[in-house]
Order: structure tokens, then sequence, then C-alpha cells
């Protein structure tokens, strides 16, 4: 049987179901923003960082180059409908906050809020802002993490109560199922 030959601009479409991410910046005197990203990863262990592509047209985009600092807050499925709104507007012409209902809870090292709605919070500090053709590859030094008391089983998620938001494509989500398996390992 011959694969299903695409054109080349919906590779990203391939890579799914990724992370929906709930990034949250803020401005020099403290007026928060929320993004949605789902073009985010863990880059190193020792330090602790994550990399983040953000195109620099967002208004987070401005918010994190001038302040330095964002929280990355992952979402449950059950606030899809708020997630797709914060990927659709921009924090230029909407409070999203307000918007969406979503509530902001006071960070522990850097000023942006975390969104108390969600299951873990990684905090982070900018330490590179790199060109990567129409978005810019921001990487960012992990200061605190932590999850919703009960959402993790020997440091996992506990997929039992916890359904992460995935990104499925364009408007579509999905979530996981409520196991996890551990694939023997090779020999
Ligand atoms: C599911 C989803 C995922 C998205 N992922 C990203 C992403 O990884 N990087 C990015 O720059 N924009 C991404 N976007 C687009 C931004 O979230 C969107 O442009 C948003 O309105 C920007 O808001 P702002 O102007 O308030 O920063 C995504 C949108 C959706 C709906």
């Amino acid at each position: 049987m011959s694969n299903e030959r695409i054109p080349v601009s919906p590779f990203r479409y391939l890579l799914c179901p990724s992370n929906a991410l709930l990034v949250t910046c803020c401005d020099a005197e403290g007026r928060s923003n929320i993004i949605t990203i789902t073009w985010l990863i863990p880059v190193s262990i020792r330090p602790p960082l994550v990399g983040m592509s953000i195109g620099p047209t967002r208004h987070s985009y401005r918010l994190i180059q001038a302040t330095g600092e964002f929280v990355i807050n992952t979402a449950p499925y059950q606030i899809s409908q708020q997630a797709l709104f914060c990927g659709l507007r921009s924090g230029r012409d909407v409070d999203k906050f307000a918007l969406t209902g979503l509530t902001p809870g006071e960070a522990l090292r850097v000023h942006p809020p975390i969104i108390e709605e969600c299951t873990a919070h990684l905090e982070c500090r900018v330490l590179r802002d790199i060109e990567a053709g129409d978005h810019r590859f921001v990487i960012g030094e992990v200061l605190a993490a932590y999850a919703r008391p009960g959402s993790l089983a020997d440091g996992l998620y506990d997929l039992s109560r916890i359904h992460p938001l995935l990104h499925l494509g364009r408007n579509r989500f999905t979530s996981t199922l409520s196991e996890s398996v551990e694939p023997p390992l090779p020999t």
C-alpha cells in the first residue's frame, strides 16, 4: 500500500497530538495575558530548559521579550474552549482572563500569574531568543515547577484523574486514555 503524500506546509499536523499549553505573561505594570502554545519542548535537564516557538507578531512575544518571564500552565481537557479562545484572540484587543473566566494566581518566582484551573505550572526566565524562520525560538530556564495536589502518581500524571488537553491540529482537541502503558524494554 502506498503512503498518503501531503503538501509539506501541514507537516506539523503529522506531529500531533501535542500538549496544548496556556502560557501566561505580563507587562511592566502587571497587566497579564494568556497565549495558547503547542510548539514547546524540554531542551535540557541540567540546567532545566524549555524551548518555545512563538510568532514575533504575538502580543505575548512582546511581553515576554520585555519582562523576560513567562509561566507554562498545563491545561486539562475540560478547558478546551478557553484554550481555543486564548489561541484565537489577542491580548492587544481583549482581557483574556476576564473573558474566559480563568483565575489568575500568584506565581512563586516570577511576575506573570499562574492559571488556577490548570494542572501544573512551570515558571520560566528567558535565557535566549533565537530567530527560527517565521517564529522566534525562546529558550527559558525553569525556575520552579509544581502540580496540583492529587494530579501525580509516582511523579507522573495520574491519568485516572488528569485528562491533559492535546491539540490534534487546526481547532480540534483530544485527550488521553485513562490508562498509560510501559512497553517492555528491548532486549
Ligand atoms: C491550539 C493552538 C495552538 C497554538 N500554538 C501556537 C504556538 O505554538 N506558537 C505561536 O506563536 N502561536 C500559537 N498559536 C497562536 C496564538 O495562540 C494566537 O496567535 C494568539 O491569539 C496570540 O495571542 P496574543 O496576541 O495575545 O499573544 C496557537 C493557537 C492555537 C489555537
